[in-house]
């Protein structure tokens, strides 16, 4: 039997219009192919002129979220408003009216969680995030429906386009920071203030949300060691490329005997590695799990069809249950007691140094590192000129902490004029 949802759309800017669009082009496919005749019952935009334009009948642009919660036509309200001002605030009168949740919304996701899936259980209504992780690809499903066979081992992946883009563009281009900001803000990737990308707080966010139902352990944002790709240099990106390497934003999730490592920040990965050949606003993510071994999903991490691709697919999964499944980990605030943490982590790492180009300088340099119990797998120099050098080293397997020693050891060196640069490698 054909089962019957109205939807209210809360917010009409790029992913909403994506989603009316799917929504309303698409009623008699999903009927045919789903089973289910998804209606779009009201909207709540403040731009009227935009919510017409994108042919929304007059009497369903709603005047409030008193006026869309009461309404008893709307089974499931979607909000893409984003932030977590007003988009918690009617997210939460929602469920509380007992209205089934989509959201796209991952920084509001990732902060409030464990309060909004309280009140979604108390009122037994759905709370549906495809859309805040990694846009159109379906990640979310996959680790809820189609890993629960697996322990998953680790997760890694591109979660932000905005930063692959510029990374990117850096890459092929040459192009420096600054540049590659710039247009993929002409381009409209970026936002006019790009921090939440840029410094690595929407990957973050996204980490949080993907390694909690990847390891079943709630891993709050503060979990997560973050750096972002603001002081990543054209020199490096071409230096690694020398090497083998390709620079990209990457979060990292592992789930080891020593506990949980989570983070986000510039990694080399080796050209052969699948997620170096995702290139532009692409989004990748690679999963292993000890029964299936790798997963890699690829796509269109954000977007107006992209995302809606995504929302629509919890409206639908929505649709089509009348019970509803929540976190299977203790979701609280401040996560589980019992979790631990990998705070020194290991990692290969590339040192960038500029240094005084003259007998005995390497010798002393290598000395840092053996004091530190550093070992070397690679290193190169390159002169310059002003009897300068560039010197870059590769290490192997090394603990954080001593690579951090070592660093601060090396710029306290005469011979050391500069230690430019420190990017992890991950094989
Ligand atoms: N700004 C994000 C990105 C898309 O660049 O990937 C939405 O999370």
């Amino acid at each position: 039997m054909l089962k019957k949802a109205g939807v209210a759309i809360l917010g009409l800017g790029v992913v909403g219009g994506g989603t009316y669009q799917i929504l309303t082009e698409k009623r008699e496919y999903f009927k045919k192919t789903q089973g289910v005749d998804i209606t779009v019952e009201a909207v709540l935009e403040l731009n009227k002129e935009r919510a017409l334009s994108l042919g929304v009948e007059e009497s369903k642009i709603a005047g409030s979220i008193e006026e869309v919660v009461s309404n008893p036509n709307v089974d499931i309200v979607v909000e893409v408003i984003g932030g977590t001002g007003v988009a918690k605030t009617f997210v939460t009168k929602a469920l509380m009216s007992g209205k089934t949740v989509v959201t796209s919304n991952k920084e509001l996701f990732a902060k409030y969680w464990p309060e909004l899936e309280a009140e979604a259980k108390k009122m037994n209504a759905g709370l549906f995030f495809e859309a805040s992780c990694v846009g159109g690809v379906p990640i979310i499903r996959t680790l809820q429906d189609g890993m629960q066979a697996n322990k998953v081992l680790s997760i890694k992946g591109i979660i932000n386009g905005t930063t692959n883009y510029i990374l990117t563009k850096m890459a092929n281009e040459g192009s420096s920071y600054e540049e590659a900001l710039k247009e993929a803000q002409r381009l409209g990737y970026a936002e006019f203030n790009p921090t939440a990308d840029v410094e690595g707080f929407d990957a973050t966010y996204k980490l949080s949300i993907l390694s909690s139902l990847a390891f079943n352990k709630k891993i709050c944002i503060e979990n997560v060691y973050r750096e972002g790709i603001t002081k990543v240099t054209k020199e490096d990106i071409a230096q690694g490329k020398e090497m083998g390497y390709t620079l990209k934003l990457l979060g990292i999730g592992k789930d080891t005997e020593k506990g949980v490592e989570v983070r986000v920040h510039p990694t080399f990965v080796k050209n052969d590695n699948p997620l170096a050949s995702v290139n532009d606003s692409f989004n990748a993510v690679h999963l292993v799990g000890d029964a299936v071994g790798e997963i890699m999903l690829y796509g269109r991490g954000a977007g107006a069809l992209p995302t809606g691709s995504a929302i629509v697919s919890d409206v639908i999964f929505a649709a089509k249950h009348d019970e509803y499944f929540y976190a299977c980990f203790e979701n609280n605030t401040k996560g589980n007691k019992e979790t631990k943490f990998v705070s020194d982590f290991t990692s290969k790492y590339y040192i960038r140094l500029t240094v005084l180009d003259a007998a005995g300088v390497l010798a002393k340099i290598a000395g840092v590192f053996a004091k530190n119990d550093l070992s070397i797998s690679e290193v190169k120099q390159v002169a310059g000129t002003d009897g300068k050098a560039q010197v870059v080293i590769v290490t192997h397997i090394s603990k954080e902490s001593a690579v951090k020693k070592a660093i601060e050891k090396l710029a306290s060196l005469e011979e050391v004029i500069e230690v430019n640069s420190t990017i992890r490698i991950e094989d």
